[in-house]
């Protein structure tokens, strides 16, 4: 969480980080800060707020000027999100100005010696003690930057990216990196620095991806030095092209970012699957799977870890791989696996799900199979993230950036590659017979064009979303396949309506949920045409007998559940298991437009991030 930025070379700095700020926002909103060097002085400001708070705290209270700074935008871990606790802080002697995306966890040890030798301090942050512990070490070791911030990053716990500069000697940025992402754009005789490639991408396209426990110094005019934290080895820089455009990155005429991601939908899919999926010559493959199938069709079980919505894409895998591939399948909640000691073999193999690549509890659970000796296979969206880096091997999907905070396009995006993973295996394993293996190629080649037709409820969902805005709580209910739809659908309504919401496989209702129906109460049931449409019908009935609010997303042409829903909204047909690719499309719709008619900040809901780099 929170994104950082800075700037080194011969343009003005300040409006390349103020609009690299504004890029990197999703990441965290809190706070906002930025650090000018004008030539004599640093020139500070920080707000709580979003970076526009800071953009207009910035006209009236500093001097713009400069070629060098440093930014930031902040998620608050330690203290509350004020003034004081933003970044960027500065050391005791006010020479040393420092940006830190992370958690330092032994900050209060630190801290409680650094006071002990008279350091003082404004804020509560682990910041602020770093960047004084790298201070001391200057001072103590009378060394130069670049070597008091490797000292000072020996000794501490935690994650971090931070860059740091000295006012006595501006024209070098130390940067370092530890389970926080960072990245270094270099143009010609510039170089920028930022959490992601966006803040840079109108600049350059070329750049380095720290790896972790690497300290980067970065010098005006000159280069960039690379080096190994524990160990002092120097790192020779590996320059990556990147494919990002800048069109990617901005809201192409629609109101969100949220909005323009759900209308992707169907293009991100079809890229998804390009060169992947040749459905006439009854072709899947993904490269990362064919270098290692044998690891697959080999393993005794496969393992998802995953968080949120990623993990929910984890339980539609394990719908499609245990029917197509028979190969058992456990989903887990990758804060949960990564502490209750699971019994992980050589012969399991880990399915690490992540939009960003970031998430720290993923991470630690990649890590902890990795150790175990499990094949860990990566399904991510960022290029290059850490989790892409830290697996065997993997795919990625191709969504694209994804800056709504709450999870759209990738979450179909990472179905369709599973749903391609599991067709290759079953077809390797001789679990599926030829003909459906073949239907469901054709039939995932014709989901973009599916998805397209689901948009098209829009207008009807906008009407039911002024219907049902001023609910207080709304159940999902869906069976098979569709039941971590349900799951889905509740949660992209929570995180952006602030509504309380619950997902329920439809049949559990009534061990419980059943309780809450009344006439207050919308249910959203995924009623499509499939193994278990007659006995959602049942539970259709059963929420209407107690007066519930059916709000019901059927397949199209349905009759049976029209005459039975207050509200219909129809999705075309495709096979069971793919159904989960399309009855989607309207429960994000729906959150959208409630959160839209309430005046939520739809695109950075309240105390949310992006990607969630802390546990
Ligand atoms: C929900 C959402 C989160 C993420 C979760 C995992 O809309 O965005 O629940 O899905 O934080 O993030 P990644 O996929 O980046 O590991």
């Amino acid at each position: 969480m929170c994104g950082i930025v800075g700037y080194i070379g011969k343009r003005e700095a300040y409006p390349i980080i103020l609009n690299g700020l504004k890029r990197l926002e999703y990441r965290g909103y809190d706070s906002a800060g930025i650090a000018l060097y004008d030539g004599k002085d640093i020139q500070l400001c920080k707000t709580q707020g979003k970076v526009a708070d800071l953009e207009t705290k910035a006209e009236t209270e500093i001097n713009r000027e400069g070629n060098v700074g440093i930014g930031h935008t902040r998620w608050a871990t330690h203290g509350v999100p004020n003034d004081v606790n933003s970044h960027p802080h500065y050391s005791n002697n006010g020479e040393l100005v420092m940006i830190h995306n992370g958690i330092i966890e032994n900050y209060a040890s630190i801290k409680k010696e650094l006071t002990n030798r008279g350091y003082t301090f404004k804020s509560e942050t682990d910041t602020e003690v770093l960047v004084n512990l790298i201070e001391d070490i200057q001072k103590q070791e009378k060394v130069k930057l670049g070597k008091a911030v490797q000292i000072a990053l020996n000794q501490v716990v935690g994650a971090y990216a931070i860059a740091v500069f000295d006012i006595k000697k501006p024209n070098e940025i130390v940067v370092a990196k530890l389970g926080s992402p960072l990245a270094i754009g270099v143009g010609e005789d510039e170089f920028f620095i930022a959490s992601d490639a966006s803040p840079f991408i109108e600049f350059t396209n070329n750049a380095i991806y720290l790896e972790d426990e690497e300290l980067a110094i970065i010098r005006l005019g000159r280069d960039v030095k690379i080096r190994k934290i524990k160990d002092d080895k120097l790192v020779a820089p590996y320059i990556q092209e990147l494919q990002l455009n800048l069109e990617q990155i901005e809201k192409g005429g629609f109101d969100h970012f949220m909005l323009k991601e759900i209308y992707e939908q169907p293009s991100v899919i079809k890229d998804t699957y390009r060169g992947r999926l040749l459905a006439d010559q009854g072709i899947v493959r993904l490269g990362g799977l064919e270098d290692h199938i044998e690891k697959f069709l080999n393993a005794d079980r496969i393992i998802i870890v995953a968080c949120g919505t990623s993990w929910h894409a984890g339980l539609v895998a394990e719908y499609i791989f245990e029917d197509l591939t028979r190969i058992p399948v456990e989903v887990e909640y990758a804060s949960e696996f990564r502490y209750r000691n699971p019994i992980i073999s050589e012969k399991d193999v880990v399915i690490a799900i992540s939009q960003s690549g970031e998430t720290a509890d993923t991470l630690a659970a990649i890590k902890l199979a990795k150790s175990k000796g499990a094949f860990v296979f990566g399904i991510c969206n960022v290029v290059g993230s850490t989790i892409s880096r830290e697996t065997h091997s993997g795919s990625y999907t191709h969504a694209g950036p994804e800056i709504g905070v709450a999870s759209t396009k990738a979450f179909t995006t990472q179905i369709t590659v599973l749903t391609m993973m599991a067709l290759r295996l079953a077809k390797a394993k001789g679990t599926i017979s030829n003909s459906a293996y073949m239907l469901y190629l054709r039939e995932l080649e014709l989901i973009p064009d599916q998805v397209q037709e689901a948009l098209l409820s829009e207008d009807k969902i906008k009407e039911i979303s002024a219907v049902f805005k001023d609910a207080r709580n709304f159940l999902y209910l869906g069976r098979g396949y569709n039941f971590p739809v349900a799951l889905e659908g509740a949660l992209k309504l929570k995180e952006i309506s602030y509504i309380h919401a619950e997902g329920y496989p439809a049949a559990e209702m009534k061990h419980g949920p059943i309780a809450l129906i009344d006439e207050h109460m919308p249910v959203v049931v995924i009623a499509i045409k499939s193994e278990h449409y007659e006995k959602v019908v049942s539970n259709i009935q059963e929420i209407k007998a107690r007066k519930g609010k059916i709000i019901a997303v059927v397949s199209k042409g349905d009759t049976a559940v029209r005459d039975m829903a207050d509200y219909v909204i129809e999705v075309p047909h495709t096979p069971e298991a793919l159904t989960p690719l399309v009855t989607t499309i309207p429960l994000q719709l729906l959150s959208y437009h409630i959160a839209v008619l309430l005046d939520k900040n739809v695109d950075q809901p309240r105390n949310l991030a992006k990607s969630v780099t802390v546990e």
